[in-house]
C-alpha cells in the first residue's frame, strides 16, 4: 500500500494533481451553454436502457453495447421503491455496483431519478406509498374519481421523496464527489398526469378558483387574476404546471444542496399526432413547449427543461429543438429514436441547436442480433446492427471530435447540412463564403450542376467555420463546394490546402493532405464519413 504522502510525492513528480477534478457544471457565456465534465466541454453521446434495466446484473448485458455504439455515457433509472422499501430505509448497493461497473466501463452515468412521477402516472413510488391513500393522496379526476397519479399538492407526499432524494444525492456525493463519474441527475421522469389535465380534488378545487399566484403573474409579466382569467382555455394545465414544478423544485433544490450536480427534468411533449389534449395525449403539467414560462418561474433549481424527442419528421424535430433551445434553457435530448432518420437529426440537434446531450432510449434491444415484433416500421428478423449503423457511425466519427464541436456551439460558425426526402442540397452561409452541400450523384441541368440525393438518405454533415476563410466539415455522404459569399466582388476559389484528419484532445491531428482528384469536385465526404480541413482563398 502506497502511503498518501508518497502519493504525493509520486504525483508531484508527475506533475499530477490530487485535487478532485471540478464539478460537473452548465456553464453561460452569453447565449452560449457548455457542459462541462472535469473542467473541460463536454457532449453526451449517450443511450438510455430500458425502464427495468437499473439493475447492476441485467447491466452486464447491456455494457458492451454502449462500447459498440462508442457512447460517451450511460444513463440509468435509480427506482425510489428500490431504494426505500421502507420509509427511512435506504438501500444504495445497487447504485453503487452500478457507479463501479460504469467507471470499469469507462463510462459517464446520468442517474434518472424514477419516482413520484414516471411517464404521468406514480408506479415507482414505493408500495408503502401506493398503499396509503389517505397520507399520500392520489389525483382526482373531474369526475370525482381517483386515478394512478399521485397529487403535487400533497405535503407529506412531497416531503417523503425529497426526503428520499436528498438522501439519494448525499450518498451520491459520498461516493461519487471527487470522481464524477455520474454528471448529471434528472429529477422524476415525464411528470404530468395522465387521466386527468388536473387535480380536481376538494382542496385544489378552491386553489383553482383563487387568483394565479403574485409571483407566477409577475414572472410571465401579466396582470392578476383567475386562472381562467390569465391562462384562458389552458387554465387547468397550467395550474398543473405550476403545482407540479414546485413540487419538483422542491425536490430538487434539497438535493443540490447535498450534492450540486446539474439537474433536469424530461418531457412528454404534446406535439402529438391527435388532438393535444392535456391529460390524454400527454401528461398534463409536465414542461410542455406551452408551459415552459411557468416552468421556468416555478423551477429555477432545474437547470434544464429537456424534450423526450420521438417525433418522426423532421421539420417537426427541429421545431422541437427549436422551442426548448432558449435564452434561459439548454437543448438537451434525453431521450431520442436510435434508428432511420434519428441518425440525421443528430446533426440538426448538435450543430443548428446546440445540444448538450444526444441519447437514443432503449439500447437494450441492441443486445439482441434481430429486431423483435413489434417494433414499428421495422420488420421482424432485420439485422439490428445493421438498422443502427448510421447511429454507430455517427458516434464513432463524432465522438473524438466532441470538445472541439462543443467549443463551435453557440458561436453561429457552426451548421448543419442534411439531406432529407426532396432536400439534395443545402446552401449555408458563412463570413465570406457561400458553401452548397449536395447529397448523391451530380446531375447536370439548366441551372448547373444539381444533385440526385443518395440511395438510403445518408447525407448528413456539419460546417464550422473556423476562421474566415477556413473551414472543419464532419459528416458522410456529403460533397461541399465553396463560392466567394454573394455581393463580394471575387468571382471564384480555390484550395490552399485541404487535409483529412481527425481532433485528438481538442488538437487537430492531420492524417494527409487531399487534392487532385479527391478536391477537384470540392470536399467529399464519403459513406464510411470523414473530418476534413480546409483553407480557402477567393480571387
Ligand atoms: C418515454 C419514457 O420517459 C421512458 O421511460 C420510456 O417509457 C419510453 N417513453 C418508452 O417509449
Amino acid at each position: 500500500m502506497i502511503s498518501k504522502r508518497k502519493t504525493l510525492v509520486l504525483a508531484m513528480l508527475l506533475g499530477l494533481s490530487l485535487a478532485a477534478a471540478p464539478m460537473p457544471q452548465v456553464m453561460k457565456e452569453g447565449r452560449k451553454f457548455t457542459l462541462m465534465v472535469d473542467g473541460k466541454p463536454f457532449i453526451v453521446l449517450g443511450g438510455q436502457v430500458n425502464n427495468s434495466s437499473g439493475w447492476p446484473g441485467r447491466l452486464q448485458e447491456i455494457w458492451p453495447v454502449f462500447k459498440a455504439l462508442n457512447a460517451n455515457t450511460a444513463e440509468i433509472p435509480v427506482y425510489w421503491e428500490a431504494v426505500e422499501p421502507k420509509p427511512g430505509e435506504f438501500h444504495f448497493e445497487a447504485v453503487d455496483q452500478i457507479i463501479r461497473d460504469a467507471r470499469a466501463q469507462r463510462l459517464r452515468l446520468i442517474l434518472l431519478w424514477f419516482a413520484t412521477w414516471k411517464n404521468g402516472v406514480m408506479d415507482y413510488a414505493p408500495a408503502w406509498v401506493k398503499e396509503d391513500t389517505v397520507k399520500f393522496p392520489r389525483m382526482i379526476d373531474a369526475g370525482g374519481k381517483p386515478v394512478r397519479v399521485l397529487s403535487p399538492h400533497s405535503e407529506p407526499t412531497m416531503n417523503a421523496d425529497r426526503a428520499a432524494f436528498t438522501a439519494f444525492m448525499r450518498h451520491l456525493k459520498e461516493i461519487d464527489g471527487d470522481a464524477h463519474t455520474v454528471i448529471m441527475v434528472q429529477v422524476e421522469n415525464e411528470p404530468g398526469s395522465l387521466f386527468t389535465d388536473r387535480d380536481h380534488s376538494a382542496a385544489a378545487n378552491r386553489l383553482f378558483e383563487g387568483p394565479v399566484p403574485a409571483a407566477l403573474a409577475s414572472a410571465l409579466k401579466r396582470p392578476q387574476g383567475s386562472w381562467t382569467q390569465v391562462f384562458g382555455p389552458e387554465a387547468d394545465e397550467a395550474f398543473a404546471a405550476w403545482y407540479v414544478s414546485k413540487y419538483i423544485n422542491e425536490v430538487a433544490a434539497a438535493g443540490k444542496k447535498e450534492y450540486g450536480l446539474p439537474l433536469y427534468v424530461n418531457v412528454w411533449l404534446r406535439e402529438q399526432k391527435n388532438f393535444m389534449r392535456p391529460g390524454e395525449a400527454y401528461p398534463s403539467g409536465g414542461a410542455t413547449s406551452n408551459m415552459l414560462d411557468v416552468w421556468k418561474a416555478a423551477a429555477p433549481a432545474i437547470d434544464i427543461l429537456a424534450p423526450d424527442i420521438y417525433v418522426m419528421d423532421y421539420a417537426s424535430y427541429r421545431k422541437v429543438c427549436e422551442s426548448y433551445r432558449r435564452p434561459d434553457n439548454a437543448l438537451l435530448i434525453p431521450e431520442t429514436g436510435g434508428f432511420g432518420a434519428f441518425a440525421r437529426y443528430m446533426f440538426y440537434a448538435i450543430a443548428d441547436y446546440d445540444t448538450l446531450a444526444f441519447s437514443p432510449f432503449g439500447i437494450d434491444r441492441l443486445s439482441a442480433a434481430t429486431v423483435p415484433e413489434g417494433v414499428p416500421g421495422v420488420a421482424a428478423g432485420t439485422s439490428l446492427m445493421d438498422l443502427v449503423r448510421p447511429m454507430m457511425d455517427n458516434y464513432r466519427l463524432l465522438a473524438p471530435a466532441l470538445a472541439q464541436i462543443a467549443a463551435w456551439q453557440g458561436t453561429g460558425k457552426l451548421h448543419s447540412a442534411v439531406e432529407e426526402d426532396q432536400i439534395t442540397e443545402r446552401l449555408l452561409t458563412f463570413t465570406n463564403f457561400e458553401v452548397l452541400a449536395q447529397f448523391g450523384r451530380p446531375v447536370v441541368s439548366y441551372g448547373g450542376t444539381f444533385a440526385s440525393g443518395t440511395d438510403k438518405k445518408t447525407g448528413r454533415s456539419m460546417i464550422a467555420e473556423v476562421a474566415p476563410d477556413e473551414f472543419v466539415v464532419i459528416g458522410f455522404d456529403t460533397r461541399i463546394r465553396f463560392e466567394p459569399r454573394r455581393g463580394s466582388k471575387l468571382q471564384h476559389t480555390q484550395f490552399l490546402w485541404v487535409e483529412e484528419g481527425k481532433y485528438e484532445d481538442g488538437a487537430w491531428k492531420p492524417a494527409r493532405r487531399l487534392n487532385g482528384d479527391e478536391t477537384f469536385f470540392g470536399l467529399s465526404l464519403p459513406a464510411q464519413g470523414a473530418i476534413l480541413r480546409a483553407k480557402l482563398m477567393s480571387y
